[in-house]
């Protein structure tokens, strides 16, 4: 019906009819003369209902009420003088209205659409509507120009795009399944997946060489600002490579996508090995905006007369003391600030957090006490200390260690305001542990299909380490990925260091393991987050941002009021019962 969308009309259309549709994002009455500001996916124009001009169409205009839906034809014509807009590409034209036509109309809006401070629940209530705002319009543009790009990349890289089961069987990827009840098989569920991990796997069992999908996901976990239960990912795998291969192919595609939506980035991204990560910046996803590495003081410390480091730095494989500088520091915060750190890190399993300040006449502080002199001179050495700088320390277990210091280094620098905005610093984390203990068990760091460097010597488990790699942007994982075990004995031996019982390894994974034993080849891969590279693309904090109809932290969609209870009938075909328990 349109002619030209919104923004479309400029001063090259003076004098010319045409019609645009939209909603009404304002209207105004101007005694007799009415303006009406249309709105559609690019932006606005300005149309005017003038009885001098068109009778008919003020006395429609009249009528209108902001979001209403019009069709309007007009003759466009430069604003007066002295009225244009500066902020709007069409401000320098208006339509003046010959016939206006109210395709629908709107009830008052539950919130302002401009309004950023607008309670999260109402729109989410209404996330059709909240959608409507150009911010949100242009965060799908740009997401939809991502995706394109990924497609056009993996295309001409050679790689098919392949669909896998949304119907399937538990992939552990760490978190717990999404269940659907079977109605032909009473009791008995389908998973949706976490990834589609043996599935692409699999695939190159089946000789299709480079696979990749934007596949849906589904995990039940613990939400937070970068995590939803549904999301989206890039996921690409290849056969016949080595770490070199696949990373070469991410960082093309980083690099396509990246340009694709206006951004500049290197081509290839530098690397640190995860436990370089975790001792400088106590995190296998450094933020690597601004430098603050920690320092490691244990043997400086193990002279200290205070009993606790000195007994702390006695076992230099377990424990860890760290000096983290925080650069002009003791001119920034408080001494009262500098007690909250305390309640800050405690939080995270610290049993205290010692700090010396920087003087022009040296180190100060309570701590100092316990030093020589030459012990003092050492500390501000190993760390690079300056006038007006704050050194604290974190020291006990280099676990939590590490946590603790870690999410310090980046809550100091939000304090003093240090992370520079606009900024993709790219690193890519690797060579990662196979194993890690968590609560007592024995679990794969990555997942159990990752091939370890070597399993000769399985003495200490959370010494071997993996082919495995993760890309991490501006301190966010934005994916990962490994080589794979593509032979059955040792897939299975791993498995079994996992405590995976033989009969368990051919109940969950048989068909993984019957697989590798039909001529496997060697193959390897990576999975990207859609949603979270689109969400730093955007520059927004909330993956919900760029999800267009996402769901709470409590998992919940408040638009369908989504999970919701079904009716009898419906359960008794699926040989359900629902018991409720107290929570
Ligand atoms: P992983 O579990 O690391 O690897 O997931 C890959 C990437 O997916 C994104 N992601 C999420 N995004 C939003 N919400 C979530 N709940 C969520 N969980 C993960 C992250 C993450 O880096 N099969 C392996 C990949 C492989 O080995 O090829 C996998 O799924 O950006």
């Amino acid at each position: 019906m349109r002619t030209h969308y919104c923004t479309e009309v400029t001063e090259k259309n003076i004098g010319e009819k045409v019609t645009v549709a939209g909603w009404v994002n304002s209207r105004r009455d101007h005694g007799g003369i009415i303006f009406i500001d249309l709105r559609d996916k690019g932006g606005l124009v300005q149309l005017v209902a003038d009885p001098a001009h068109n009778e008919a169409a003020l006395k429609t205009a009249e009528d209108v009420r902001d979001e209403f839906v019009l069709i309007a034809t007009g003759t466009v014509r430069a604003r007066g003088e002295g009225l244009e807009n500066p902020n709007l590409v069409t401000g320098k034209i208006e339509i003046i209205l010959d016939e206006l036509v109210i395709e629908n109309r709107s009830k008052p809006m539950p919130f302002d659409l401009n309004d950023e401070k607008v309670n999260d629940e109402i729109k989410l209530r209404n996330r059709f509507l909240e959608l409507r705002s150009k911010k949100m319009f242009d965060i799908f543009k740009l997401r939809s120009k991502a995706t394109i790009q990924v497609r056009n990349t993996l295309d001409e890289l050679g790689f098919l795009d392949v669909e896998t089961p949304i119907l399937t069987k538990s992939t552990p990827e760490g978190a717990r399944d999404y269940l659907v009840p079977s109605r032909v098989h009473p009791g008995e569920f389908y998973a949706l997946p976490q990834s589609p991990q043996l599935f692409k796997q699999l695939l190159m069992v089946s000789g299709f060489d480079k696979y990749f999908q934007i596949a849906k996901c589904f995990r039940d976990e613990d939400l937070r600002a970068d995590r939803q239960p549904e999301f989206t990912q890039i996921d690409v795998e290849m056969s016949f490579c080595n770490q070199e291969d696949v990373i070469k192919v991410a960082e093309r595609l980083i690099y396509d996508v990246f340009t694709a939506c206006g951004k500049t980035v290197p081509q290839t991204f530098p690397r640190i090995k995860y436990f370089d990560a975790m001792e400088k910046y106590g995190s296998d996803k450094p933020d690597m905006r601004f430098d603050m590495a920690m320092v490691d003081v244990i043997d400086i410390f193990a002279n200290s007369t205070n009993e606790i480091f000195a007994d702390i730095a006695k076992d230099t494989k377990n424990n860890r003391i760290k000096a983290l500088r925080c650069p002009n520091g003791d001119n920034v915060f408080s001494k009262r600030q500098m007690k909250g750190f305390e309640d800050y890190v405690r939080k995270f399993g610290a049993k205290g957090l010692g700090y010396f300040q920087m003087k022009e006449d040296g180190l100060k502080g309570p701590l100092t006490k316990f030093f020589s002199e030459t012990d003092l001179e050492e500390i501000v050495k190993a760390t690079e200390l300056e006038v007006g700088d704050v050194v604290f320390f974190g020291a006990g277990d280099k676990k939590t260690v590490w946590d603790y210091m870690g999410r310090f280094r980046l809550y100091l620098a939000e304090q003093m305001e240090i992370i520079p905005a606009d900024t993709y610093e790219f690193i890519w984390v690797v060579d990662f542990p196979m194993f890690e203990v968590e609560e007592g068990k024995m679990k794969a760091l990555h997942h159990p299909f990752t091939m370890p460097k070597s399993l000769e010597d399985t003495r200490d488990l959370e010494a071997i380490e993996s082919i495995a790699y993760d890309i991490v942007l501006n301190g966010t994982e934005l994916g990962g990925g490994s080589i794979r075990i593509h032979k059955e004995e040792i897939q299975a031996k791993v498995f079994e260091l996992m405590g995976i019982s033989a009969e368990e390894q051919r109940e969950k994974f048989g068909f993984l393991l019957d697989a590798l034993q039909y001529g496997a080849p060697s193959h390897g891969g990576f999975a990207m987050g859609l949603d979270r590279m689109v969400m730093l693309l955007a520059g927004t904090d909330s993956i919900r941002d760029v999800i267009a109809f996402p769901k709470t932290q409590k998992a919940q969609c408040l638009m369908t009021q989504a999970p919701s209870e079904v009716d009898t009938e419906q359960l008794k075909e699926l040989s359900l019962r629902i018991r409720k328990t107290e929570v």
